[in-house]
């Protein structure tokens, strides 16, 4: 049975979800991106890292919103492109990989608050997962 895709409706509502899929991701990788940096030392040094998390935590939630709304309705777009796109599935196991360790193991270390070396490595960890989430989504249209 063939179904119509809405996105088929309008050129304008691929564009759209483009936007709302990039600010999604600006906000959620913006507010972790900055407690990264906080937990490195590069930055905000007068906020204490717990309460950072706790002021970014819903921004961070209402950007994922963002992201899972309008991403599978870009790949419903060409799911069948996309499915087979090699960048998209280096993206789709980053991000898989990024959002479980954003919600257990960097969520215990910003809640902890310590500036320790492991910290560190955490930080650094959820830097690349991210960039690595981003890298396979500019990639999609390369592969
Ligand atoms: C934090 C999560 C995500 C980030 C950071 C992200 C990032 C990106 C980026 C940077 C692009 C390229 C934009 C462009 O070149 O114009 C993109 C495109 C795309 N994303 Fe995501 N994305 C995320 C989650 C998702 C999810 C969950 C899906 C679907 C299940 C998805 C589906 C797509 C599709 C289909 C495109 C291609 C659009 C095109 O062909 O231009 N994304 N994403």
């Amino acid at each position: 049975m063939f179904v119509d895709n809405p996105l088929d409706s309008s050129e304008l509502i691929f564009p759209t979800l483009e936007v709302c899929h990039i600010l999604g991701f600006a906000v959620t990788l913006g507010t972790i991106a900055l407690l990264d940096l906080r937990a490195l030392g590069l930055g905000l040094k007068r906020q204490a890292l717990g309460d950072l998390a706790r002021d970014f935590a819903p921004w961070t939630l209402a950007g994922l919103v963002s992201i899972f709304l309008s991403g599978p309705m870009l790949f419903s777009s060409d799911p069948d492109m996309y499915s087979l796109n090699r960048a998209f599935q280096f993206k789709m196991v980053c991000l898989v990989l990024a959002v479980v360790f954003n919600y257990t193991v960097h969520r215990k270390m910003v809640q902890s608050g310590k500036s320790t070396a492991w910290s560190k490595l955490i930080a650094c960890v959820s830097l690349l997962l991210w960039a690595g989430v981003v890298g396979g989504g500019i990639f999609i249209g390369f592969a």
